[in-house]
């Protein structure tokens, strides 16, 4: 079950894919002079760019790929450190790997992302990079994030995958950190089946991103080559369907939050009117968050592991894809003197955390968050009160 964009794919996106098929264009590449060709890669750099409110974007691939040209834009390398949180997708963190740095796994806090507080000490000499990840909807606390950062003169990666939408203190996500990386895979707030989006402020930074992503070039090149090549790139490329696609989904980017603001309150609502007292909620660090999913965290973790169970679904601890201790082929690498850099139980304040929560869904249906209960985009009133009403069941019986 896929995320809030996907369920409501429609005319829009139909009329926009159309439009390319009938230019006969389909790479983002085309003749400047011919008027058939639609620019859709680049009108939706333009207007991503606008919508987070920076100069700067470049359409690519997936959120991964998305990720790695951030990187290399910030300089990150062999024997470059980047910290990253042990909550997030591996994709946050693979992606370091890929580009040849080495991620430093920090803790999360009960927002279920990053812990300021235990960043200061994992810096050495050799880090550059911070990368909170918005998991779940919710803004990383940038404020302290940007502080530190600057303290030590360190780059801020925003990794917005599963963020879009949000803002902090007023500021859309991915125009705050030095650069941003987006998902528009199948489970994201809006989707082309795959896709990803980079953002940023600087110029610079852009025309590195923009190089890795397409064999080294400057932006705008039309398919010949402008100038010198800056960086050994790869192809990250968005094509002109994937473009045309986005351009729809974007057009219903307002709606899609407003209708899971008002699903995830009734919801919410109708779980604390249970009454049931041995949970709480996830800190949320900006109300303008994607209202994505409704996180639980119960106080001890038998409890938790009852209700999950009840409802058919796991603990974020016993989700797989999330979480660096399900995470085998990173507790698998070994550096060069046979020591493994991640182990097992490395993170004891994150691992106290997850196993005591419960990811209830309101936009992103995702069994590999451990969201495969709860409510969807398209959940009415009923369903929503059904769903409630079957959680608080479950905490009320579960209870030690
Ligand atoms: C936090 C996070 N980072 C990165 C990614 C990778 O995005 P993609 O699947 O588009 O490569 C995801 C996707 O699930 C994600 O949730």
């Amino acid at each position: 079950m896929p995320g809030p964009g996907a369920f409501l794919v429609g005319d829009e996106e139909r009329r926009e894919v159309e439009e390319v098929l009938e230019s006969g264009y389909i790479s983002r590449y085309g003749s400047e002079e011919d008027v058939r060709f639609k620019r859709k890669v680049f009108t939706l750099e333009r207007e991503f760019a606008r919508r987070i409110g920076v100069a700067h974007c470049v359409a690519v691939n997936g959120g991964t790929g998305a990720i790695m040209a951030s990187l290399v834009a910030l300089g990150v390398g062999p024997g470059v450190e980047v910290l990253v949180q042990g909550y997030t997708f591996v994709a946050s963190i693979s992606a370091v790997l890929a580009v040849g740095g080495q991620p430093v796994l920090t803790e999360i806090d009960e927002s279920l992302t990053m812990d300021p507080e235990d960043i200061e000490r994992r810096i050495t000499k050799r880090t550059r990079v911070i990368m909170p990840v918005h998991m779940l909807g919710n803004p990383c606390n940038l404020g302290r994030i940007m502080e530190i950062a600057g303290k030590h003169n360190l780059k801020v990666l925003e990794d917005c995958c599963q963020g879009l939408g949000a803002r902090y203190k007023g500021k859309p996500l991915g125009s705050i950190g030095h650069i941003g990386a987006f998902s528009l895979n199948i489970n994201k707030t809006i989707t082309s089946g795959d896709g990803g989006l980079v953002t940023t402020r600087d110029r610079e930074l852009y025309e590195r991103a923009f190089a890795y992503h397409d064999q080294g070039h400057m932006p705008l090149r039309m398919g010949v080559e402008i100038g010198e090549r800056s960086l050994i790139g790869i192809n990250l490329r968005m094509n002109e369907l994937t473009g045309a696609f986005v351009l729809g989904q974007l057009k219903k980017l307002d709606r899609i939050l407003k209708i899971l603001k008002d699903k995830k309150q009734k919801f919410k609502q109708a779980v604390c009117e249970g009454g049931i007292k041995n949970f709480g909620f996830r800190k949320i660090n900006d109300p303008d968050e994607c209202c994505t999913l409704l996180t639980v965290i119960f106080k001890d973790k038998g409890t938790a592991q009852r209700v999950a169970e009840a409802l058919g679904t796991e603990t974020v601890s016993q989700s797989g894809w999330h979480v660096y201790n399900n995470m085998e082929q990173l507790l698998s690498i070994k550096d060069k003197e046979g020591n493994k850099p991640f182990k097992r139980n490395m993170l004891p304040k994150t691992d106290r955390i997850l196993e005591r929560s419960i990811n209830l869904s309101v936009g992103v249906v995702d069994p590999g968050l451990g969201a495969g209960f709860g409510i969807n985009i398209l959940s009415g009133d009923e369903e929503i009160q059904r769903r409630a009403e079957e959680f608080v069941r479950a905490a009320e019986t579960s209870t030690a």
